[in-house]
């Protein structure tokens, strides 16, 4: 890592820090893919945040200098960043999503699914029923689907599922955060295991899905991350298999399930032949999640609880 005492002048400028930060980034073999995709923007978010600057500031904050009490905040983090390879959100203890911002740290993962531009589309064109009124997040983690449901639907209430103790306290801090309690509960369950008698028109979930291989694979910012929120079985569809086999009975009839299984997809299409994915494609990049509407999940139990799949 490069020395923060050399070459730089003292106090350091915006920009100067920037350019230090961002070449020491790309040089350190970090992984990036928590929010940011590049040395350049993750040197942004760090700088503008530990210098208590507005993150879409313009090219004036460039000669703005830094005091030391900064600069030195500036040096762990990035000594942690590069040194430790924890992810980014992380360290400074807040990530985006949806255009909202949430409290992170390790209680759960760090927001980055892709379902985030469905939410911002209000996941057209694939629901068609009426303004939803009932949404679950399912393994929710932080909360970060859920709330930005809620966010983005005032008229829905959302419930937010998961397992894990720690998640859920998280979830529940957002919730406030987010000035959202009023149409929200927090509710811990194995899948919809505590779930009685409730007609979702919205189920949102990205369960963990990464398959044993891969799990074996993942870069080091991973292993920050709880292990049980990313795999599920060998193939990765433990989880997912579950969903599939108990999720019907919990949606309306114009209801839509949105599922996450990332790079599991292909070894989902094999294991299921006969049910009809709609697979997203998405703008902002990302991958692997699907659609299914109540009435595709309906037929299929017909056809499957007939042939016996
Ligand atoms: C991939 S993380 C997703 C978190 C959040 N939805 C997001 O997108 O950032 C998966 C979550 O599923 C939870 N989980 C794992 N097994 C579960 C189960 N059997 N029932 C409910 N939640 C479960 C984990 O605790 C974890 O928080």
């Amino acid at each position: 890592m490069k020395d923060f005492n050399y070459g730089l002048n003292r106090p350091p400028t915006v920009g100067q820090l920037l350019q230090l930060c961002s070449e020491a980034l790309e040089s350190s073999g970090v992984f990036f893919g928590h929010g940011t995709d590049n040395a350049w923007d993750e040197a942004v978010l760090m700088v503008l945040f530990i210098a208590d600057l507005p993150l879409d500031s313009g090219e004036s904050v460039l000669a703005l200098f830094v005091d030391d009490e900064t600069v030195a905040r500036l040096e762990e983090l990035m000594r942690r960043r590069i040194v430790e390879r924890e992810p980014l959100p992380y360290l400074l203890g807040r990530a985006w999503f949806a255009g909202l911002e949430f409290i992170c740290d390790r209680r759960a993962i760090i927001p980055r699914s892709p379902i985030a531009e469905l939410i911002l589309n209000g996941f057209e064109p694939w629901y068609s029923g009426p303004a939803p009124k009932r949404i679950l997040d399912l393994c929710c983690g932080g909360g970060c689907i859920g709330l930005a449901a809620a966010y983005q639907f005032p008229g829905a209430r959302v419930d937010l599922i998961d397992i894990d103790a720690g998640a859920l306290e998280l979830a529940e801090e957002n919730t406030r955060y987010l000035k959202l309690q009023d149409r929200t509960s927090i509710i811990q369950s194995d899948l919809l295991e505590s779930v009685v008698g409730t007609k979702y028109d919205l189920i949102l979930s990205n369960p963990p899905y990464v398959d044993a291989p891969d799990l074996a694979a993942m870069p080091a910012e991973f292993h920050h991350e709880p292990e049980d929120a990313l795999g599920s079985g060998v193939d990765g569809l433990d989880l997912t298999r579950r969903i599939l086999s108990s999720v019907c009975p919990f949606l309306a009839s114009s209801g839509l399930l949105i599922l996450e299984v990332g790079n599991s997809w292909l070894a989902l299409e094999e294991a299921y032949p006969r049910l009809p994915f709609t697979w997203v494609q998405f703008e902002r990049g990302g991958d692997g999640v699907l659609a299914l509407t109540a009435q595709e999940l309906q037929d299929y139990s017909a056809i499957s609880g007939q042939l016996g799949l």
